[in-house]
Parts: C-alpha cells; structure tokens; sequence
C-alpha cells in the first residue's frame, strides 16, 4: 500500500467516507505500535491514508499517543503530506466553536512524551522555527471554505499535556500573557516529529468550546465538546474530501524546505 495525503484524525473522526478500495492496513515501525491500523485508499484518484490519533474506540489518550510510531508509520507508507484534524478549544470571542482554524504555530507544553527520533547514536537538531507547511495550509483552508465553514488562517496552539482541561488562571494566562489563539492536547510533538521525518505538516483545528477563560461559559464539559464534534464531522469529512484534489500530483520541492528539514541538522559524525 502507498499513499501521498496522511490524515490524522482527532476526537471524534475515526474514519473518512469516499474513499475507493479503503483497506485497514497494519504497518509495522520499529517505534513501536502505530495508534491503529491505517484506514488506506483513493480520493478523486489522490492515495491517502487515514490514521486515527487516539485509535478506533479512543483507547489512547493524548499523553499516550505514539506519536513516532504514527508518524514513521505514515512515512513508510509514502506518505509526504500529513494533515491533523483534531479538537481545540478557543481563547477569541471571534474564533467560535465549530469554526475551522488553520494553525501557523505552537507553543509546546508537553513534558510527558518522547519528542525526537533523534538521539543517543545520532543527534539531530532541526529547526521549528515554522512548524508548519504554508502549502499545505493554502489547502486546509481552501478544501475548508469549499465546505462551508468559517475558516480562520493563522493561530498560535498551545499545546497541553491534559488529560485534564485547564484551569482558569492558566486559561487566562495562555490567552492574555502569551497571545495563544486556540489550545488542543495532541498537536505536540507530532508536528515536530513530521518535520524531523521531513513530511509537510498542517493542522486543522475544530473549535469545540471556550476553554476556561471566557465569563459567558462554563467550565469545559467533554459532552459539549462530542455534540459540537458530532454537529462538525460532515464538514471536517467534506473538508479532508476537498483536500484530495487541492494535493494531487507527485511532491514538488516543498517550498517551506520541510522535504530537506535534517540537511543542515545532524550533529553526529557519519563514521561516529
Ligand atoms: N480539546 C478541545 N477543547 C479543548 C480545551 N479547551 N483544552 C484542551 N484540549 C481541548
């Protein structure tokens, strides 16, 4: 099995529809087990694999993701562009739920997960200055309005490790303090993987509620979160179906550099 488009699917998206000669795939990673199977195929004639992050039934939870795994995963089957759809919750009266925001950058607050493929043996240090891939971010966006739904290009995630939401000082903090624009649990370090597995990365990331911050709202409940996911999923379906066409063809040199991201980063002499 090939494919060109890896998706990742969040809370609540454990599987794509349209998709021709779809086969759940079992790939192997010396990383470990991948989140689950790979849900492979053709959209519009385009290859793309599906993987859901937490696996089907969400057994992982975002701390226990396996993260390298899903990404090596994904890179083994050819996979060059991954595309995260995943839940987050708003820090902007104006970024409402069940709005799209297509995210230009991270802020990494996880600490209880492996973050590197790299290193003792072979020490790499690759820049994330961009985490994410602005070609692959012209696509969300465009596939995203062509389904509809308010789209918001650009926005700092701030990535938590959970599993417990947040309370409302760090709410406020991350809002106020550090200008954050959206908070999700699973972006990090998959971002920063794919760019050490020098694959495209962008993320789409569905508002479900207003974290804790906002005087209107209450504290975040995870049965609000899975009623606006449920009302969304068309929209995310159609929007990931839209991105088939957006990314056909083979790879071009990526213009962001993700393709060449370890030219200049491994530290470790090649006879080390
Ligand atoms: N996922 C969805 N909403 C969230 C929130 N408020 N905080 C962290 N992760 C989320």
């Amino acid at each position: 099995m090939k494919a060109k488009i890896g998706i990742i699917g969040g809370s609540g998206l454990y599987d794509i529809d349209g998709l021709e000669g779809a086969e759940w795939v079992s790939v192997e990673s010396p990383w470990g087990a991948p989140s689950d199977a790979i849900l492979c195929g053709t959209l519009n004639g385009v290859d793309m694999a599906f993987l859901p992050r937490h696996g089907r039934g969400h057994v992982h939870s975002p701390s226990t993701v396996p993260y390298r795994a899903n990404i090596d995963a994904l890179k083994r089957l050819g996979v060059t562009d991954v595309i995260s759809v995943s839940a987050c919750g708003s820090f902007r009266e104006e970024m409402a739920p069940g709005d799209f925001v297509i995210v230009s950058d991270f802020i990494d607050r996880t600490f209880a997960r492996e973050k590197s493929f790299f290193g003792t043996g072979c020490v790499a240090h690759v820049s994330v200055a961009h985490p994410v891939c602005a070609r692959l971010g012209d696509a969300c966006e465009a596939a995203g309005r062509a389904a509809g739904v308010t789209v918001h290009r650009g926005g700092t995630y701030l990535a938590m490790e959970g599993p417990q939401f947040s309370s409302m000082a760090e709410s406020k903090l991350y809002r106020d303090v550090w200008g954050c624009d959206v908070i999700g649990m699973t972006n990090m370090p998959e971002a920063k993987l794919a760019r050490e597995a020098e694959l495209c990365y962008a993320s789409v990331a569905m508002i479900t509620d207003y974290d804790s911050w906002h005087p209107d709202h209450g504290s975040v409940d995870i049965s609000d979160i899975i009623a606006t996911l449920g009302a969304n999923s068309a929209a995310a379906k159609q929007t990931v179906a839209g991105l088939a066409p957006r990314l056909a063809g083979p790879r071009e040199v990526c213009p962001c550099g993700c393709d060449r991201a370890l030219e200049f980063a491994i530290m470790t002499a090649p006879d080390a």
